[in-house]
């Protein structure tokens, strides 16, 4: 599956089978983690056959059920810490759903003693995602419009649409969707056209910020443009 089929393909899972995640595609996504917690100095930590933390009335009044594996998103605290969270946590998502994974995003409904067992001293949690095999693949989420979130018109160039296309499919808490992406016109020394993105506010929007990086960057392709 091609990165782009995997953002198309995406979507919060809650509900999850029994079967078993294989012992390939556990090594892949280890591997995943690996290379994601060195390039952004993250802690995070892939937990399996757990299935205590999301076994709570909280988690079924969220409609969560057989939620076994998850990933804690964790590093040590800094102010930039949610957004690269959210940055090399997508990352995962879109690899877990290349590998047939589904998964969810996190802020509220797990028990937070289970998952806090398995930070390393004096990390930081930002969240958790549910990841397995869904019961469902999902549905996609209402979305807000190109021109909600951002300044792409008929006219700009084929690479700014198609990060905000990307960007519009990106998971954000409670659908929020906060964020704005501005083609500023300027360039950079490199000639690079620059791209502004900016957070809107809301509850984890940091979190929702990084993620919406992951997915404009992945949309607009490597060296189209620099950030702002
Ligand atoms: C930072 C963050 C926190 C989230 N927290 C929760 C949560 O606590 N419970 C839940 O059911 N969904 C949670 N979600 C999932 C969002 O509701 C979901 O991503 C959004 O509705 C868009 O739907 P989609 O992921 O299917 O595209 C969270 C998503 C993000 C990005």
């Amino acid at each position: 599956m091609d990165i782009k089929t995997a953002i198309e393909s995406r979507h919060s899972v809650r509900q999850y089978t029994e079967e078993p995640v294989s012992a390939d595609v556990r090594a892949a996504l280890e591997q995943e983690v690996e290379s994601c917690n060195s390039r952004g100095n993250l802690h995070m930590k892939l937990v399996w056959d757990e299935p205590e933390a999301f076994d709570s009335a909280m988690a079924h009044y969220g409609k969560f059920s057989e939620v076994r594996n998850y990933l804690v998103v964790a590093g040590s605290p800094a102010a930039d810490l949610d957004e690269r969270g959210g940055y090399r946590g997508e990352h995962i998502t879109l690899r877990a759903q290349q590998l047939g994974l589904s998964s969810c995003w996190v802020a509220m409904t797990f028990k937070r003693r289970y998952v806090r067992s398995h930070l390393e001293r004096g990390d930081q949690m930002v969240v958790v995602i549910a990841l397995g095999h869904g019961a469902t693949q999902g549905v996609a989420h209402k979305s807000k419009t190109a021109s909600d979130v951002s300044n792409a018109t008929a006219d700009s160039p084929a690479w700014f649409s198609h990060g905000v296309e990307c960007a519009l499919l990106a998971p954000t808490a409670m659908n929020q969707q906060s964020f704005s992406i501005t083609l500023t016109g300027d360039t950079n020394a490199n000639g690079l056209p620059m791209v502004r993105l900016e957070n809107k506010g809301g509850a984890y929007s940091k979190v929702d910020l990084g993620i919406v990086r992951c997915h404009f960057e992945l949309g607009a392709g490597e060296g189209t443009f620099a950030w702002a």
